[in-house]
């Protein structure tokens, strides 16, 4: 194809330009016994590179397990927080299935991403699983970690109390974003009602609006029946694992609390309940497996907020970034690693697993984050969103 089009490019100058030779060679050039070889090996060489980059982003990246380290410092003088730090190990969103290989490789990974690593704290912020069938591997995972000095505490994600078909995702999305014209259009008085939303025809202006609305990023698969996220609960419990469902609980031996709240899509969150306990002037850190959490204004309490659920987006395009985040509150920018809200501070992991096996630009990892007491006489004013990032 290549090839035909400089061909025509000559063709068109000799024309313009009153060069006969050029067009005769131009014409002679393009014999139909020329032309079938290279668009086979135009084809070919398409194919070829999408089935490297698919090989990569299906048997390569997503076991390219990395390890990210980060030191948070508070931005608010409180006490609690001990002078060296607490050491915190954060993993999310392994989303075990029980496809053994794959996931007995990224359990190795994180076993030799911790030798000679001493943790307080163990964090989990949730999709523990994709379906009850990787609940053992989950425990092997665990199991795996060297025991944390102060506890493991965690919080459930969407996926542990719902599988779903992400096949139907494209018809989901779309009754979804359908419901939602109608909603906005009845709140707006513009007449749009959801009768009218299911039933009329997609015009070049809903596709539009359609369009919008995914790359907004809410692509939902269809909820397709439960997991058990009772026997994962119990069974993590007996390793000693606490779950954080609207919760708050006090780090022993610091002035730390831990607060977790239930997942925001399938889970009951109840954020001013959970940090009713929690004294204002203490360090506060928030497990919540979805970022949107950040919407919440009892979110800015939280020192540090902990998050999962994006997986960063997955498959990270160039020009077009994070392809696929789950999120609605946060940008493209924010929707892994770290970000500042005020004087919050908001770290969403990418996860270890995947729903959709494949991963282009947005490895899995574990990360290890200090935990530091604020600057003395720390002056910053800490206001408006993302500030200052880094
Ligand atoms: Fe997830």
């Amino acid at each position: 194809m290549i090839a035909g089009t400089e061909r025509s490019g000559e063709a068109g100058r000799g024309l313009k330009g009153g060069r006969p030779a050029l067009v005769e060679a131009g014409l002679r050039d393009g014999g139909g016994g020329q032309r079938a070889p290279v668009l086979w090996a135009g084809l070919g060489a398409v194919a070829g590179l999408g089935a490297a980059l698919g090989g990569y982003a299906f048997l390569y990246e997503p076991f390219d397990v990395r390890t990210e380290r980060l030191a948070v410092r508070l931005l608010r003088d409180k006490a609690g927080v001990p002078g060296e730090g607490l050491n915190i190990l954060h993993l999310s969103d392994t989303h075990f299935r029980g496809a053994d290989r794959r996931e007995h490789a990224k359990i190795e990974q994180v076993r030799r991403a911790m030798a000679g690593e001493e943790i307080d704290l163990l964090i989990h912020t949730g999709d523990f699983l994709h379906k009850d069938s990787g609940l053992d591997n989950v425990l092997a995972l665990i199991d795996s970690i060297p025991k944390p000095r102060l506890g493991a505490y965690a919080v459930t994600g969407n996926h542990d109390h719902v599988f779903y078909n992400m096949r139907r995702a494209p018809q989901y999305s779309w009754r979804l974003f359908r419901a939602r014209e109608a909603e906005n259009g009845a709140n707006s008085g513009a007449g749009y009602s959801a009768e009218k939303a299911k039933f009329s025809s997609a015009g070049l202006g809903d596709l539009y609006r359609f369009g919008r609305y995914l790359l907004s990023n809410r692509f939902d698969g269809e909820p397709a029946g439960v997991n058990d996220i009772g026997r994962l609960r119990r069974a993590l419990e007996e390793r000693g694992m606490q779950f954080l469902d609207n919760r708050a609980v006090r780090l022993s031996g610091t002035g730390v609390y831990l607060v977790g709240i239930e997942d925001l899509m399938e889970g009951q969150p109840d954020l001013h309940g959970s940090l009713a306990g929690v004294p204002q002037d203490a360090p506060t850190v928030l497990l919540s497996h979805n970022p949107d959490i950040i919407e919440s204004a009892a979110a800015g309490r939280a020192d540090l907020i902990l998050a999962g659920h994006t997986h960063g987006g997955q498959i990270v395009l160039p020009l077009i970034g994070p392809t696929y985040t789950q999120t609605e509150q946060l940008s493209r920018g924010e929707a892994s690693g770290y970000s500042r809200w005020g004087r919050t501070q908001v770290y969403v992991h990418r996860g270890l697993g995947e729903g959709v096996p494949v991963r282009f630009g947005a490895p899995p990892h574990v990360t290890f984050i200090r935990l530091l007491p604020a600057r003395p006489h720390f002056g910053g004013d800490g206001a408006g969103r993302n500030g200052s990032k880094g």
